[in-house]
């Protein structure tokens, strides 16, 4: 659905507004489709709402306002950083997207995809909810979190003026999604074991989780300068290194670790828009997702150590 959207809304030049950092796969579909991404920075709260109204103004005054169409927001425990938009913030969005709406509409998509790995925290309405009107928000989620990896089966909630032009083009992009897949979640739906299912996930993932921070404890709370994110759901856990410590691709810290200490992880560089030479560079995505408790300890002592190395 995601990409969907985008095909549908997005001509060359059009302007979308993304937290930074965010998810990079969609970032990826953006600058596909030659959008003009504009960064709004997050904190522990998500994006930062009154920047993005800062933005819009200066959009405004250089005669653009036409050209933006979308604010996308990874509303719970987003990819990359864990983080969720606060409450009050989801409302300010939907209130700026309408307000800002005076020569075209502007959507926003929420996308929920990490929405039910809720481990604990505040359980939080959806952006979608603060539009009352259902005009302005486009609900995508997919199963591929809650049900199982790599499923690709989603579903969503948009504009009733988006419904016709995303409908047609959904059998162009991919000849119809999974009848298989689809078969498998109605019968999971219709024998009452999905939310079971989502349980057994949550239970799961929380413990990994829990695992996470504590080998992040263990290995890196006496290295200075490092310090990372306890999210309340989702796959990640995103660490932040002294300033100089690069992680990128090409890194000395990404090449030892992946060829000396055997342990990976995302470079966050990759999660901003824009300019690389003015993303931050030294942060990284760390994924419990896959790995048992054992393992994910393994990876935090191998990659501390590859810290270690590069900084001594
Ligand atoms: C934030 C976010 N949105 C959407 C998706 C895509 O899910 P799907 O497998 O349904 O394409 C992912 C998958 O990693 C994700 O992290």
């Amino acid at each position: 659905l995601l990409s969907l959207v985008g095909e549908v809304l997005i001509d060359p030049g059009d302007i979308v507004f993304v937290a930074a950092p965010t998810y990079f796969v969609f970032l990826g579909t953006l600058n596909g489709l030659g959008a003009r991404v504009i960064s709004i920075p997050s904190d522990e709260r998500g994006m930062q709402t009154e920047l993005l109204e800062n933005e819009l103004q200066k959009i405004e005054a250089a005669g653009e306002l036409s050209k933006v169409k979308l604010i996308y927001l990874v509303s719970y425990y987003e990819n990359p950083t864990g983080i969720s938009l606060s409450a009050e913030r989801r409302q300010q969005a939907v209130e700026i997207a309408q307000r800002w709406s005076k020569s075209r509409r502007i959507f926003i998509l929420e996308d929920a995809a990490y929405r039910e790995l809720r481990y604990d925290g505040p359980e939080l309405p959806s952006v979608w909810s603060f539009d009352p009107d259902r005009q302005t928000v486009i609900l995508a989620n997919t199963f591929s979190k809650s049900f199982s990896p790599g499923f690709r089966v989603g579903w969503g909630i948009v504009p009733t003026e988006l419904v016709g032009p995303l409908n047609d083009r959904k059998g162009n992009e991919d000849f119809g999604s999974s009848n298989f897949c689809q078969h498998l979640l109605a019968t999971m739906f219709g024998e009452g074991l999905y939310q079971d299912h989502v349980q057994l996930l949550r239970d799961t993932y929380c413990s990994k989780r829990d695992a996470m921070l504590a080998a992040a404890e263990n290995w890196f709370s006496e290295i200075s300068g490092v310090n990372w994110v306890h999210p309340h759901g989702g796959l990640y856990v995103w660490m932040s290194l002294p300033e100089t410590l690069e992680t990128g691709f090409d890194s000395p810290l990404f090449r030892r670790a992946a060829e000396v200490d055997k342990v990976m992880y995302v470079p966050g560089e990759v999660c901003y828009a824009g300019d690389p030479a003015g993303r931050p560079k030294n942060q990284m995505r760390l994924s419990f997702g896959t790995q048992d408790a054992e393992g994910i300890e393994l990876g935090m002592q191998r990659l501390s150590q590859a810290v270690r190395a590069v900084l001594d």
